[in-house]
Order: C-alpha cells, then sequence, then structure tokens
C-alpha cells in the first residue's frame, strides 16, 4: 500500500489540535483541514476523500453528526472520531449502525492514530477491490449471457431442416407467393395451426432474403414476464433499475440489419403492443432508462396460431399494430387439407432420423402410408415428425415397416369412418383421390410415372387430376 494516494480530512476547531493531526499525517496523505463539521461538508462535496477523522465536541455539529452525514453521500469511505472518555457512551450507537469505523479516546497517541488510519484504509481498499470485483464479474455475465442467446440462436438455425419439404400443390403455392416478397423488405405474417411450420417459413423468408447473411433472431411475445419485456425488447441503460448494472442491448438491437420473428404475436401483452407499433412506424427504440432513440433497421416477421382479426374485433389485440403487420400474410394449411406433403415429409424425417441413429433406413408399407395419409394429425407437422421419430426407434433396421408400429390412435382412425357407413360411391371417390395424391407425391409430382404407377393411362388421370381441381 502506498499511502500518499489517500486523502485526509481533518476537523478540529482548535487550531492546536488540528497541527498535531496535521503533523501526525503529513508526508503520508494528501490533508485537507477543516475547523468546524460544516466547512468538512463543503470540503467533502468538492473533494474525493478517503478518509475523516474528526474531533466529537465542537461547536454546532458534533463529530458524530458530521459522519452521518458523511454517510449518505460517500458511504464507502474510513470515518474515525477522537473523544473525550466521558463522551463514549454516545458512541456506542454510531458505532454499532456502522457511522464510525473507529473511535480514539483523547489523549491519543500519534503512532496509534496512524495505525488506526492505515488499517482502516486497508479495510476499505479491500471493500472497494470486492464491489469493483463483482461489478466485472456481473457485467462479464450480461455480455456471456448476450453471447449465449445469440450463439444459441445460431446453432437452432444450423439444426432447422434448411429446406420446406413439401409434395403438396397447396404448399407450392404458398412457396410461389412468398417468393415474391422474400427479397424485399415487407412484413410478412404467418398464420396457421400449431406445428404446420411457421418458424420454418419464417427461416425460409429470410435465408431467401438480402439478410440471410445477418441474424434472425425468434422471440416468442407470450414467454417473456410482463415487467422484463420492456427491457428484453428494446435493452437498458446501465442504471435503469436495481440490477441493472450495465447497458444491455435488447432483441430489436441484437437484431440490428437481420430478421427478428414475433413468434406467437397474437399473445403479445397489451403494453409490448404498443412499443411495437412505435418501432415499426419509426424504426427506432428507446431503451429503459434512456432518452435518446435509437434507430434501428430490422425486417420483421410475425407469425400466430389466433386469428387475429377475430382478436381485434374481440379487443384483444390492437387494430393499428394488426394493420401494420398484416402486410403480406400467408396461411399455412393444416396438414390434413394438404395431404400430399405428408409422405415426402414421414419419408424425409425417416431418412433423417435413422441417419442420427446411424441406422439403415427401412421403408413404410403401403398400409402404413394409408394410415399416415387418412389420420387427421392435428398436431400436424410436428405430430407426424414426432410419430416417424417414434417409428424408426421401434422398428427393425432396414426392415418394412408396418402399421403394427404406428400408434393405436393413427390406427384406430382408420376404422371409424369404414364402420360409420355412408354412400359407398362417395367413399371410393375419397380413396381414389387420396391415391393419388399420395402417389403424386411419391412420385414428385410427375404424371406419366403417377399413372403407371397407379395402373392406369396417363389420359385417364389427368381427367382425375382435373376433376379434383389440381393446378396445371
Ligand atoms: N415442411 C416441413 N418440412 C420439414 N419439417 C417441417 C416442415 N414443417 C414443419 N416442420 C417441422 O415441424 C416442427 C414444427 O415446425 P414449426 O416450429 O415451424 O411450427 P410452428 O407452426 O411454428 O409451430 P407452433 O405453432 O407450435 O410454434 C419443426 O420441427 C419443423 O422443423
Ligand atoms: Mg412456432
Amino acid at each position: 500500500m502506498t499511502p500518499t494516494k489517500y486523502e485526509l480530512l481533518l476537523v478540529d476547531d482548535e487550531l492546536a489540535n488540528l497541527q498535531k493531526l496535521e503533523r501526525t499525517f503529513m508526508g503520508h496523505y494528501g490533508i485537507h483541514r477543516a475547523r468546524s463539521g460544516e466547512e468538512a461538508l463543503e470540503i467533502l462535496a468538492r473533494v474525493p476523500v478517503d478518509a475523516i477523522i474528526t474531533d466529537q465536541k465542537m461547536p454546532g455539529m458534533t463529530g458524530i453528526e458530521l459522519l452521518e452525514r458523511s454517510q449518505k453521500h460517500r458511504p464507502d469511505i474510513v470515518r474515525i472520531v477522537l473523544t473525550g472518555f466521558t463522551e463514549v457512551d454516545d458512541l456506542i450507537a454510531a458505532i454499532n449502525t456502522g457511522k464510525v469505523h473507529k473511535y480514539l479516546t483523547k489523549p491519543w497517541e500519534p503512532d496509534s492514530l496512524r495505525l488506526a488510519v492505515r488499517d482502516a484504509l486497508e479495510k476499505m481498499e479491500l471493500v472497494r477491490e470486492n464491489e469493483r470485483l463483482a461489478a466485472q464479474l456481473q457485467s462479464a455475465n450480461e455480455r456471456l449471457r448476450t453471447e449465449n442467446i445469440l450463439l444459441r440462436r445460431e446453432m437452432e438455425s444450423r439444426t432447422y431442416p434448411r429446406a420446406m419439404i413439401h409434395g403438396s400443390p397447396e404448399m407450392e403455392h404458398i412457396l410461389g407467393l412468398l417468393r415474391r416478397v422474400t427479397g424485399t423488405e415487407t412484413t410478412v405474417l404467418v398464420q396457421g395451426e400449431t406445428g404446420t411450420g411457421k418458424e420454418l417459413i419464417a427461416r425460409f423468408i429470410h435465408a431467401e432474403s438480402n439478410r440471410k447473411d445477418r441474424i434472425f433472431i425468434p422471440v416468442n411475445c407470450g414467454a417473456i414476464p410482463k415487467d422484463l419485456v420492456e427491457s428484453e425488447f428494446f435493452g437498458h441503460a446501465k442504471g435503469a433499475f436495481t440490477g441493472a448494472t450495465q447497458d444491455k442491448k435488447g432483441y430489436f438491437e441484437m437484431a440490428d440489419g437481420g430478421t427478428i420473428f414475433l413468434d406467437e404475436i397474437g399473445e403479445a401483452p397489451p403494453e409490448l403492443q404498443v412499443k411495437l407499433l412505435r418501432v415499426i412506424q419509426e424504426n427506432e427504440i428507446m431503451p429503459v432508462g434512456t432518452h435518446q432513440p435509437r434507430k434501428v433497421d430490422v425486417r420483421l416477421i410475425a407469425s400466430t396460431n389466433r386469428d387475429l382479426r377475430a382478436e381485434v374485433e374481440a379487443g384483444r389485440f390492437r387494430q393499428d399494430l394488426f394493420f401494420r403487420i398484416n402486410v403480406f400474410s400467408v396461411t399455412i394449411p393444416p396438414l390434413r387439407e394438404r395431404t400430399g406433403d405428408i409422405l415426402p415429409i414421414a419419408e424425409f424425417f425417416l431418412r433423417h432420423y435413422s441417419l442420427k441413429l446411424n441406422r439403415p433406413p427401412g421403408h413404410f408399407t403401403a398400409e402404413t402410408r394409408q394410415l399416415l395419409l387418412g389420420y387427421p394429425w392435428p398436431g400436424n407437422v410436428r405430430e407426424l415428425q414426432n410419430e416417424v421419430e417414434r417409428l424408426v426407434l421401434m422398428a427393425e433396421p432396414g426392415k418394412p415397416i408396418g402399421p403394427e408400429l404406428l400408434g393405436d390412435h393413427i390406427r384406430r382412425h382408420h376404422t371409424a369412418p369404414l364402420s360409420a357407413g355412408g354412400d359407398l360411391k362417395s367413399a371410393i371417390r375419397s380413396l381414389e383421390e387420396a391415391m393419388i395424391r399420395e402417389t403424386m407425391a411419391r412420385c414428385g409430382q410427375n404424371r406419366s410415372r403417377t399413372a403407371r404407377e397407379l395402373g392406369i393411362s396417363r389420359q385417364s388421370l389427368l381427367e382425375k387430376l382435373r376433376r379434383m381441381g389440381w393446378p396445371d
């Protein structure tokens, strides 16, 4: 410890005492002198003092009063009081509440006072060091947390399947529509039941856009606690609230230059809706605890599995925000309404999970395929994906996957419509259509091959497709 780096404030109303104090510390510390508590407070306001050594008994403010008041503004400095024997009782309370670190009774020895001051300054130094380290640790933690979020998102984007697997004309149509806006800055709203692939579509739009080399940040609007929403989305300045030890970037700033995916926007609480509207209108954000708006350049994609228009009518979603995000909207049909996707997706995951388990991929038997096609898949692609993962685990490696391995609910579903009676002609027709869709999907939409597989003429297939409303 190099003593001269510290500044002492010596306080006594009697000049002789003050001079004695000064002599005691001269050469070791920077010295400031005051003849009263009032004068001492003035100095304290101007000079970064490290320790106060004061007489207790002074006209006007007493030493303890001075230390008490100094504690409010400068809680971290050393406070020592010099006092007569008779006044010690008054001191006990002040010491117990931390207002005074140490007292020395008069007459005091220069050596013991010097020692007391040095000890106290050393302790203070340790406390300060501790606080510095704790603050550094906390800011390192904040930084790691942000980096962690970014890395995790990067990882996810690598593990998500690159392509939208599809074989249905419905999906082909949607992808065609989307290609018109991928290269633009247009806000896109993706609607659809759970598990239909809304997030995958959002990633597809980003991956096909001019921002593809920048970050894609998905945020679930319904999953963030209400009182954290503002700081999570828009960031905060150091000191904005208790615990804000560090400037923090929100999602919008992290996504600057890239794309933000507002997942489940229908679940955004009203406070968030107002703020989102502002970002969209002004292209700027206001971190909590700042008054200076910051420009951000972010492409927006939003998703919802609720009917947003109905939410607006019910007063749960702001109409102005709805208009802003409903610029270009696509609705992904449930899997049961695009049966042409079922087998290509199932076969994709069959290969995917077999590869993962290092097993030769088997294949689905005709009956299994029929059952997969006939089931309504309320959980959509996610449910199909899970079912195939389970099948791969249960099947013998490389062997055909028969219907007995399918979940009961899928097998049972098949028998229900057959026993439900109804008109034979329409039942045959729907079986015919299902087989055509399945074969078309399997043959990559190739009509000649499909006709061959089904054992009918190409002409007859084309007629049937026209009747089904299949696009040319
Ligand atoms: N066309 C597809 N090809 C391959 N995988 C798909 C396809 N559509 C969806 N998936 C897969 O299905 C799962 C669910 O997709 P995603 O998370 O995009 O759906 P979502 O509509 O956002 O669902 P939720 O409403 O539950 O958030 C993911 O594992 C995704 O990779
Ligand atoms: Mg989703």
